[in-house]
C-alpha cells in the first residue's frame, strides 16, 4: 500500500510500465461521485462449479477500477444498502430488490444500462441489462467514464451491441506458436498440452470483456486434428473456465478430416451417415465437459486443407453436417470463405482469385443451416494494404455472415511498424454494397443480418496476441485490438473517438500525448500503404515468404494469385468485365459501374482493377510511375515526422513506454526508407521512366559498402536486387571485418545511418569509428524473420551528431556470430533533423 502511494506521486516520466495492463490501468483520476459501497443482486452461477461468475467478475472490476481511480477500497455488500451505492444486477433481479425504483426499459442481451437512481435521499448508480454478460460490460463501460473523466453523477445511458456475433480467433498452435503472431508464444497452449498456468488466458478474456468481446477460437484455422481427440478435451475446458468468468465463448477450428484422422472411419464425406454421427457424438462429448461451448471454425478446401471437394460435395454439405451436430447445443459453426485456387496459371490473363469467394460462395445462399456464418475477410484477397470490400457481403441474401478482419499485423509490418488500423476496417464496413434497393446497406448493416433479417452475424477478429507484457509485440498496436473491439460493439464510432479513448485510458489524459498520438495513429495507414503499396498494388510484399520485408515480384509467376502484373509498359490487374478477369461483375450493379470504369475508379484502387500504361494520368493530375515515387517519398518522410513527433512526448509518457515506442518508430523510419527505395528502385528498372524529382536511383550522403575499402569483407550479391542499395552487400566471412571510406563533404555535425543486416542467425558486433574515435557500438540482436540478407533483415543504426571535417575516415567493423554475417549495405551522412 506504501509502496502503490509512492508510486502515485511519482511524475508520469518515472513510472514504468510495461503495456500488460492495456487500457485498463486504472490510474488515479477525478473521484466525484464515486459511492463507497458496491453491492450485486441475484448472483447464482449459470453453470455449476463456476467461480467466479460474470456477476462477481463486474463487483471485482468495479472494487479493482475504484481502488485505482480513487484510492479507496469499495465495502462489497448484497442487498440494497442503506447507502448510496453501485448497484449491479440484471433487471429482473433489481426490479425485484427495489421495485419502488421503477425501473422499466427493454435492453438487448448483451447491452446495458447506466442509470442514476436517486431514492430515500440517497444516489445509486444503477448498472443493469436484461444478462449478466450485460453487466459485467455496464460495469467496464462505468469505469472507462469515469477515467475518461466523464461525469457519472446523473447517469442514463443505454447502449446494445450491433451485432451478436464479436468474436476472436486466435490462430495459435498446440506446440505454443502462433501462425502470424507477433506478441510472442500461446497464452493458451505449450508442449501439446493447454498450460498449467492459465492466468494469462483469464486476463485477455477480461480485456476482451471490457470491449464487449464475446467469443474466441483458442487454435489455428489450419487446424491439428489432434484437438478433437478425447484426451484434449479436458485441456480445452480448462481454457474454457479461465475466459468464461469474463463471459467469452470458446470454440474450436476443426480440420475435415478429423472422422477419418482421428475418429478412425474410412471416409470423411459429409453425406455419409457415419460422418454425421461421429461429428454428433464428438459435440456431444465436448458440451458435456464444456456446457457453454460457443462451436466451431472451419478453413476447408484451402491452402492445401481437405473439404467436401474430396468427395464431390459442396461447401453448404460440409457445414451443415457439422451444424447439425452443434445445433441442439446452440452452438454455431463459422465457415470460412476463404477458398481459393492456390495453383493457378499465371499465364492465364481471365484467372483471378479475387473472383474465388464469390464463385464458391454465391451459388449456395440460401443452403446453409441457420446456425451456419460464413466468415469472409474483408477484401478478396488476403488482408492487403488496399482491397475493396468482398463482393460476397453484397450477394449472401439468406445466408449468415460475419466480417473477418486481422487485427494481428501479418502484412502490415508485424507489429514492428505502427499502423493503425481502425479507419480501414471502417472504410470497409461503411462501404455501402447496393445490396437492395430502397436504403443503403454498408457492409456492417449486411454482415450484423440486419439487411436480410438473418438471425446471427458479426464480426471475427484474428488477433493472435502472445505471451509478451504487452500482448501485441508493440504497445501502439494494442489500439487494433481496443479499436476491433469498440468497432464491433459500435462501427458507427468515428476512428478519431476511438483512438482518443484509447490513448487517454492507455497513456492518459495529457492533450499533447493524445495529439501526437492521435496525428501517428489516424496516418499511419495511409503512410504505410504510401511506402509498400499505393493505387491498389497491394502490399509488395514477400508473398511466398515471410509477408514482412520487400519483393516486389515474389506475388508474380506463381500460383498464389496475388498478381499485379507489372512488365516495362505499365502495371496492374484488369479485372474488368469488358476485357478482363470479369470480377467487377461480382458488384450489385452501381458498384461494378463504377470499379469498371476508369473514369469513376478511385485512384487509390485503380491498379487493382485496370492494367495501364506507367504513363496514365490519375484522377490527381499525376501520371502513375510519378505517384508512385512521389507516394513512396511521402510515407518514409511521414515516418521520420513520427520520430519527431514522438520525441516531444519525452517526459510525458512513463519512461519504459516512451523508449520502446521511440525504437520502435525509428526502426519503422528506417524500414520505411527501405522500402521507399527497393520499390521505387524496382519501377524506376522497370519502366524507365526517371523520377521527375530526381530522388530515385541518387542519394547524396550515402557510400555503398561495396565501394569502400574493405578488410576482410567480401561483396555479396541480394536478391532481389532492389532489397539492397545497389544491389550488393559486404559480408564478413572472418573474424573481425572492417569497411572504410574517406569523408570530403564540408566540416560540420551529422547525422550517420548505418544501414546493416540483421540476421536471425546470430548476433554480430558492430562498431562504428571516426579516425580512432569510437562513435557508436550495438548488437544485432532483433528478432527479425529472415536468414538471408534482404529486406527484412536489413535495418538501420542511427549515430547522432558526428562532428566530421574533410579527411575523416569513418569505419565501420563488424564481427559475426554463428550463421550471422555481419553484414553492411552503406553508410549515409545527412544533416540532423
Ligand atoms: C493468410 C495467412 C495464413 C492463413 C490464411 C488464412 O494467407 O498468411 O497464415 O492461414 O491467411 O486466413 O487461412
Amino acid at each position: 500500500m506504501m509502496k502503490l502511494a509512492v508510486l502515485m506521486m511519482l511524475p508520469a516520466a518515472l513510472w514504468a510500465e510495461t503495456g500488460s495492463e492495456g487500457w485498463l490501468r486504472y490510474t488515479r483520476t477525478n473521484s466525484a461521485g464515486i459511492p463507497d459501497v458496491v453491492t450485486v443482486l441475484g448472483d447464482a452461477p449459470a453453470i455449476a462449479g463456476t467461480t467466479p461468475t460474470m456477476l462477481a467478475s463486474a463487483r471485482r472490476e468495479i472494487v479493482r477500477g475504484v481502488q485505482g481511480m480513487a484510492g479507496k477500497t469499495l465495502r462489497a455488500e448484497s442487498g440494497i444498502p442503506k447507502d448510496g451505492a453501485i448497484v449491479l444486477g440484471t433487471l429482473d433481479a433489481i426490479r425485484k430488490a427495489a421495485p419502488e425504483w421503477r425501473l422499466t426499459a427493454t435492453i438487448a442481451p448483451d447491452g446495458y444500462w447506466l442509470k442514476t437512481v436517486s431514492s430515500n435521499g440517497l444516489r445509486y448508480t444503477v448498472v443493469t441489462s436484461s444478462n449478466d454478460r450485460g453487466v459485467l460490460y455496464g460495469a467496464f463501460a462505468l469505469l472507462r467514464k469515469i477515467q475518461l473523466a466523464e461525469p457519472i453523477d446523473n447517469l442514463d445511458q443505454r447502449e446494445a451491441p450491433y451485432a451478436p456475433v464479436r468474436w476472436v480467433d486466435q490462430w495459435d498452435n498446440l506446440d505454443g506458436s502462433i501462425e502470424r503472431g507477433y506478441g510472442g508464444r500461446s497464452i493458451f497452449w505449450d508442449n501439446m498440452h493447454a498450460r498449467a498456468d492459465l492466468t494469462r488466458a483469464g486476463d485477455y478474456a477480461r480485456l476482451l470483456a471490457s470491449i464487449g468481446i464475446n467469443g474466441c477460437s483458442i487454435n489455428n484455422v489450419n487446424a491439428n486434428p489432434k484437438l478433437l481427440s478425447p484426451d484434449l478435451i479436458p485441456d480445452v475446458a480448462r481454457i474454457a473456465d479461465a475466459m468464461r468468468p469474463w463471459g467469452v465463448q470458446i470454440s474450436l477450428s476443426i480440420d475435415f478430416g478429423s472422422p477419418q484422422s482421428v475418429g478412425g472411419l474410412d471416409t470423411f464425406d459429409p453425406a455419409d451417415p457415419r460422418v454425421a454421427a461421429w461429428w454428433k457424438a464428438r459435440t456431444d462429448e465436448i458440451y458435456r465437459a464444456i456446457p457453454d461451448f460457443g462451436g466451431f471454425v472451419l478453413k476447408a478446401d484451402s491452402e492445401g486443407r481437405v473439404g467436401p471437394s474430396t468427395y464431390g460435395r459442396t461447401h453448404a454439405d460440409a457445414a451443415n453436417v457439422v451444424a447439425r451436430a452443434l445445433k441442439p447445443h446452440g452452438g454455431l459453426i463459422f465457415y470460412r470463405g476463404f477458398v481459393y485456387d492456390h495453383h493457378m496459371d499465371w499465364n492465364n490473363p481471365k484467372n483471378d482469385r479475387a473472383r474465388a469467394a464469390y464463385d464458391n460462395f454465391k451459388v449456395l445462399d440460401g443452403k446453409f443451416d441457420d446456425n451456419v456464418i460464413v466468415q469472409i475477410k474483408n477484401g478478396p484477397i488476403d488482408f492487403q494494404v488496399r482491397e475493396p470490400a468482398s463482393p460476397l457481403f453484397g450477394a449472401l441474401e439468406h445466408t449468415n455472415q460475419a466480417i473477418e478482419l486481422q487485427v494481428t499485423q501479418e502484412y502490415f509490418g508485424q507489429a514492428r511498424h505502427t499502423v493503425f488500423l481502425v479507419p480501414m476496417w471502417k472504410e470497409t464496413l461503411d462501404f455501402d454494397m447496393h445490396a437492395k434497393p430502397g436504403s443503403p446497406t454498408p457492409v456492417k448493416a449486411l454482415v450484423s443480418g440486419k439487411v436480410f433479417q438473418r438471425p446471427t452475424g458479426g464480426f471475427v477478429g484474428v488477433v493472435n496476441i502472445g505471451f509478451d507484457a504487452d500482448w501485441t509485440g508493440n504497445q501502439l498496436s494494442q489500439a487494433n485490438l481496443y479499436g476491433y473491439g469498440r468497432l464491433a460493439w459500435n462501427p458507427d464510432l468515428p476512428s478519431k473517438e476511438i483512438d482518443d479513448e484509447w490513448t487517454k485510458l492507455t497513456f492518459g489524459r495529457d492533450p499533447k500525448v493524445l495529439q501526437v498520438v492521435s496525428q501517428i495513429q489516424l496516418s499511419s495507414w495511409r503512410t504505410y500503404e504510401n511506402y509498400t503499396g499505393p493505387l491498389g498494388l497491394q502490399t509488395l510484399t514477400d508473398i511466398t515468404g515471410n509477408h514482412y520485408g520487400v519483393n516486389v515480384e515474389a506475388s508474380e509467376r506463381n500460383g498464389w494469385g496475388q498478381w499485379h502484373r507489372a512488365d516495362d509498359k505499365g502495371v496492374g490487374m484488369d479485372r474488368t468485365v469488358a476485357t478482363g478477369t470479369g470480377y467487377t461483375g461480382q458488384y450489385r450493379p452501381e458498384i461494378a459501374r463504377m470499379y469498371e470504369s476508369l473514369a469513376s475508379v478511385p485512384d487509390d484502387l485503380i491498379l487493382f482493377f485496370h492494367h495501364v500504361p506507367y504513363t496514365y494520368v490519375l484522377h490527381s493530375g499525376k501520371t502513375v510511375i510519378q505517384t508512385i515515387y512521389d507516394l513512396h517519398y511521402d510515407g518514409a518522410d511521414a515516418v521520420e515526422q513520427y520520430v519527431r513527433d514522438w520525441k516531444s512526448l519525452n517526459g510525458r509518457v512513463d519512461r519504459d513506454r516512451y523508449t520502446e515506442v521511440l525504437a520502435q518508430l525509428e526502426y519503422q523510419a528506417g524500414q520505411a526508407e527501405v522500402w521507399r527505395d527497393a520499390v521505387s528502385n524496382w519501377f524506376l528498372k522497370a519502366s524507365n521512366i526517371p523520377d521527375a524529382k530526381g530522388r530515385v536511383g541518387r542519394y547524396p550522403g550515402r557510400t555503398e559498402a561495396e565501394a569502400m575499402t574493405l578488410d576482410g569483407y567480401t561483396v555479396a550479391a541480394v536478391t532481389p536486387a532492389e532489397d539492397a542499395s545497389g544491389g550488393k552487400a559486404v559480408s564478413c566471412p572472418s573474424k573481425t571485418c572492417s569497411a572504410s571510406f574517406q569523408y570530403d563533404g564540408p566540416a560540420g555535425t551529422y547525422d550517420l545511418r548505418v544501414e546493416y543486416f540483421d540476421q536471425n542467425t546470430g548476433t554480430s558486433h558492430y562498431r562504428a569509428f571516426v579516425g580512432d574515435r569510437l562513435i557508436a557500438d550495438w548488437f544485432a540482436e532483433l528478432r527479425l524473420p529472415s536468414a538471408r540478407l534482404d529486406s527484412t533483415s536489413s535495418t538501420r543504426r542511427l549515430i547522432h551528431g558526428v562532428a566530421l571535417r574533410p579527411g575523416d575516415r569513418i569505419r565501420i567493423e563488424g564481427s559475426p556470430d554463428g550463421r550471422e554475417s555481419a553484414a553492411l549495405d552503406y553508410v549515409e551522412i545527412v544533416l540532423p533533423h
